[in-house]
């Protein structure tokens, strides 16, 4: 076994080498990339510069005689995105026209549609998805170097690489596609999912407003364990808190993104006075909620039943510490494009 792994190991030596034509210390140009991990150690070298590896003190560990890296920072990095499925414990990674699919714990691995079987399963290590580095170097072609002395790992992404189109997608410039116009729409009576939709524009690069209620809601108002105000709008379904503000120009934007905390498995009723006042009818509609635990299903099918001709593609639960990256992920893994 050890020789194998040595074997492999000094093959994708040998092929970096040709490839990269120097050794790990590689100067990288404007379009190429190289992150140096190190086993053991949860801060990684992105083209010279340090950074942590992810807020979990994440580091590559060996197991099994196999060296696991954290796929979503390395794909992250590269340029790619990654999107999990915490029901499935499906991980899909895009990267330029590829797209491999894992399931935690299956040997069973897809690229690009295409059945494969790896030696180590994908683990949870730290709640990160962790891969068998030789398996993310020949999927997705990235050029690795291993240093059996200093324990490092050096991942470099050939300067020819793209950064996430696929080669054979003729780019479209700008100037000339009609722009996609996008718009976070969210309520939030405590601030949380306020927190959320701003980092959520900023990924999406969209517009934002606020739904504020005319009547604003106190704190006597959301106190859901006594009879209060939210929870007897949840219990009437005409209950339609009125919306004290405007949204201009709501008509110019194809894709919008509501969010919204979930009150009693749902959304606030204040969310159906939304939908009455502007038409979501083909607009693509993507959803995010904040809550105390539970998910967005239930929200997302009440939406999809009172705003059939939308078309909502999916939802989301985020908390206060949900970061810029997943919600990339989330965005894209659902074919969101800025
Ligand atoms: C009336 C009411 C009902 C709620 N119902 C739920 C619920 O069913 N499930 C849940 O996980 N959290 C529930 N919560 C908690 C909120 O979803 C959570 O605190 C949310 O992050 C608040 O977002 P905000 O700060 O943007 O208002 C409820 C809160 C209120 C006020």
């Amino acid at each position: 076994m050890k020789k194998t792994i040595s074997l492999v190991l000094s093959m994708l030596m040998l092929l970096s080498l040709a490839l990269t034509g120097c050794a790990a210390e590689t100067q990288t140009t404007a379009n190429s990339k190289e992150i140096i991990l190190q086993i053991g150690n949860p801060q990684m070298t992105i083209n010279g510069a340090e950074k942590p590896i992810d807020d979990n003190d994440t580091a590559p560990v060996i197991v099994n005689e196999r060296t696991l890296l954290p796929v979503r920072a390395v794909v992250e990095e590269m340029g790619g995105s990654v999107l999990w499925n915490g029901e499935t414990k499906e991980v899909t990674l895009n990267y330029g026209a590829d797209e491999i699919k894992l399931t935690i714990d299956s040997k069973t691995a897809y690229l690009n549609g295409e059945g494969r079987e790896l030696d180590t399963a994908p683990q949870i290590i730290n709640d990160r998805t962790m891969l068998p580095i030789r398996f993310i170097a020949e999927s997705f072609t990235f050029d690795v170097l291993w240093d059996g002395e200093t324990q490092k790992i050096t991942i470099t992404k050939p300067e020819t690489q793209a950064e996430t189109e696929p080669e054979t997608e003729p780019a479209i410039e700008p100037e000339t596609e009609a722009q996609s116009k996008t718009l976070v729409v969210y309520f939030s009576a405590t601030g949380t999912t306020k927190g959320l939709a701003e980092k959520v524009a900023k990924v999406a690069g969209a517009d934002i407003v606020e739904l504020v209620p005319s009547q604003p809601y106190t704190e006597a108002d959301i106190n859901y364990n006594s009879d209060c105000r939210a929870n007897r709008e949840q219990n009437d379904d005409t209950a339609r808190p009125e919306i004290a503000n405007v949204i201009e120009n709501f008509d110019s934007y194809d894709t919008v993104i509501i969010g919204h905390p979930i009150w009693w498995g749902t959304v606030p009723r204040i969310i159906y006075t939304f939908m009455d006042s502007y038409d979501l009818s083909g607009k693509d509609v993507y959803m995010f909620c904040t809550s105390g635990s539970s998910g967005i299903s239930t929200a997302v099918s009440d939406v999809k039943k009172y705003a059939p001709d939308a078309n909502i593609i999916d939802g989301m639960r985020g908390t206060s510490s949900t970061d810029e990256s997943q919600i990339k992920s989330w965005l894209e893994g659902n074919g969101y494009k800025k």
